[in-house]
């Protein structure tokens, strides 16, 4: 079939939304239209190069949309289901999935070459017959994909996709991060540096785990006011600005977390992070570094006499099939905000407007809402 998708030819270019020819689900495999996708940072690291993965490549691993047809032998969803995209897939018996780490299930290692994990072919080509990859096996800036069912979680029909797609990473992440890697606690004092799709929700998941202090920095004053809304407790312009007041607020003994959500994880920040850090806390690093990027500077006598942890964070260390359907039951119960995420809604068309709008600091998340 014909369908329509932002694909990314060369790095540092613009997505390009074009016709592409989409071939019948496989085994294993469904068929998905599209209805929204979030515009995570992710996909822009594979812009400016500093995620090295595949090209040509459709966009996009923050999706939601409604199944139309599945290959032989798919099991967990059926036409006319809604589901949203783990941006791991979770075969559900590889060694992680089966200890509970569906977050680093072994089919990851083929995100980066995002062809069909069945066989390493593509279903979506060009019109010029080129084969096109897919961000993190999805590529929901799109609107129909084929993907693997280990891809789909099956949500309830009722939930808006415009907000349900943020579950596809954003929420999970951020959440996950405070929650689980950060294990944030009853009056911990947690600091999250940078407030975009990722940040914001590691506010609401150390607010809901029951943080004394949430202590968002963002050098954008909207991300501050934000950040308040979803429950922060105070806000700072950067990191050296919050030493000083977070050393009064926690009476010189810093913050139990320190969670890692910038736009572009940055070496030469991690002195700072460790600084913002209390005895036994952690720094959990969650925002994605430059490939190339090996160096980080920080005391690792710090690190060693205050028995400091860095911790790295994939996909908020969640259970994605088990997380998913918890995050929902926390919104129903307004427990958490989904809707307050969104920040504008784009077509397909305006996806290179929505990446403008993200770098200039204008977005929670902006998200497409594709037309099909
Ligand atoms: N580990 C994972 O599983 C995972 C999943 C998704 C996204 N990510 C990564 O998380 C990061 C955040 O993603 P996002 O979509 O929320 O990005 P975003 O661009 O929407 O938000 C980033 C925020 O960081 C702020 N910022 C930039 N420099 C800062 C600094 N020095 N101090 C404080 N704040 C600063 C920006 O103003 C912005 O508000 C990205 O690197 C993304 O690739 C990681
Ligand atoms: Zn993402
Ligand atoms: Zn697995």
């Amino acid at each position: 079939m014909k369908t329509r998708a932002a694909v990314l030819r060369e790095t540092k270019q613009e997505w390009s939304v074009e016709e592409i020819e989409l071939d019948a689900p496989g085994p294993g495999e469904v068929l998905v239209e599209m209805h929204a996708s979030g515009m995570c940072h992710s996909d822009e690291h594979v812009v400016t190069g500093d995620l090295p993965f595949e090209l040509p490549v459709i966009g996009g691993h923050e999706g939601a949309g409604v199944v139309l047809e599945v290959g032989a032998g798919v099991t967990n969803v059926a036409p006319g289901d809604h589901v949203v995209f783990g941006f791991v897939p979770s075969c559900g018996t590889c060694p992680s999935c089966s200890t509970g780490h569906q977050n680093l299930c072994d089919l990851g290692q083929y995100l980066a070459v995002g062809l069909q994990v069945s066989d390493q072919t593509a279903r979506h080509h060009s019109a010029a017959g080129e084969d096109l990859r897919l961000m993190c096996l999805i590529g929901t800036f799109s609107e129909h994909t084929v993907v693997n069912q280990a891809s789909c979680i099956k949500i309830e029909n009722d939930i808006p996709l415009d907000v349900a797609c943020l579950l596809g990473c954003g929420v999970v992440t951020g959440w996950g991060s405070a929650v689980y890697a950060g294990e944030v606690g009853p009056g911990d004092s947690v600091a999250v540096i940078g407030i975009g799709g990722i940040g914001a929700n590691a506010v609401q998941g150390a607010k809901l785990a029951g943080a004394k202090h949430v202590i968002a920095i963002d050098p954008v004053e909207f991300k501050r006011e934000k950040a308040m809304e979803l429950g922060a407790t105070h806000t700072f312009a950067s990191m050296e600005e919050a030493m000083v007041e977070v050393t009064d607020l926690t009476y010189g003994r810093m913050c139990n977390q320190v969670l890692m959500t910038m736009g572009e994880g940055k070496g030469d920040l991690m002195a700072g992070a460790l600084g913002l850090t209390g005895k036994l806390g952690k720094v959990v690093v969650t925002n994605l570094h430059a490939a190339e990027e090996v160096n980080a500077t920080m005391s690792l006598l710090d690190m060693t006499l205050m028995e400091k942890k860095i911790v790295g964070s994939l996909f908020g260390s969640a259970n994605p099939r088990a997380d998913i359907p918890r995050l929902i039951d926390l919104w129903r119960n307004g427990q958490i905000d989904l809707e307050g995420l969104v920040t504008k809604r784009y077509t397909l068309d305006q996806v290179n407007e929505g990446y403008v709008d993200m770098r200039s600091g204008k977005n929670i998340r902006g998200v497409l809402v594709m037309n099909s």
